[in-house]
């Protein structure tokens, strides 16, 4: 999979993929892998704050990752949070994604359990579109700001789409996320923690370490 020229992947932003994106930037530069063929799309993005706030999924990404591949720019597709229109938005978005399909999802796994800004309540049937952000989100998010500002809203690929991958990874660390992983993994299988749906995809895999894989129940 990994060794397709022409992936189709969708990636996420946050602190857990960083050393993914450092990676990918080191093999890049080395000549080992390229993105020439590839198309990245964004995950999600969040709105109630500026372009170019350091809590922008497009600002991170570009800074973790984008700057140091080869990626031609018209290859790179994210959800845009001052279009006029957001539903339409969504639409462009959604069938960009679906004229191809993904061959790779990569994923973060929120505190709260959320895929993308797939918050508790969502379901497996829904597709791209706006969204409210959990709380939780929110302070998590203000991480990132530096000057107070912190998103209340969001576009997010939907869980539709994003089970609809061919593959997923799901990269979960730090022993703060051990007891939502085991929930998504091991628990029912529903909206109150929308990472289970995951255990209905035919082929996800999960990279956690020790601390976050700490509660897994094994055996
Ligand atoms: P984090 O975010 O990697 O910054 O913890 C993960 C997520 O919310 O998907």
């Amino acid at each position: 999979m990994v060794d397709q020229p022409a992936l189709r992947q969708c990636l996420p932003t946050g602190a857990t993929p960083e050393p993914l994106y450092a990676a990918m930037v080191e093999v890049v530069a080395a000549g080992q892998v390229s993105f020439s063929r590839s198309d990245v799309f964004g995950l999600d993005e969040f709105g109630g704050v500026p372009a170019g706030h350091p809590a922008r999924c497009d600002h991170m990404l570009d800074r973790q990752l984008l700057s140091g591949i080869d990626l031609p720019a018209a290859s790179w597709h994210r959800l845009d949070p001052e279009a006029s229109d957001l539903d339409a938005e969504c639409d462009r978005f959604a069938g960009l994604v679906a004229a191809g399909g993904l061959d790779l999802g990569v994923l973060g796994l929120g505190g709260n359990g959320h895929l993308g800004l797939n918050e508790p309540g969502s379901v497996r049937e829904d597709v791209t579109r706006r969204v409210e952000l959990a709380p939780a989100t929110i302070e998590s998010a203000r991480r990132y700001s530096d000057d107070g500002l912190a998103p209340t809203w969001g576009l997010t690929l939907g869980l539709a789409e994003i089970l609809a991958a061919a593959e997923v990874w799901l990269l979960v660390t730090g022993a703060a996320k051990a007891d939502v992983l085991a929930a998504a993994l091991q628990g029912p299988v529903g909206p109150d923690i929308p990472a289970s749906y995951l255990q209905e995809h035919p082929r996800c895999m999960v990279f956690a370490d020790n601390a976050a894989a700490s509660k897994l129940a094994t055996g």
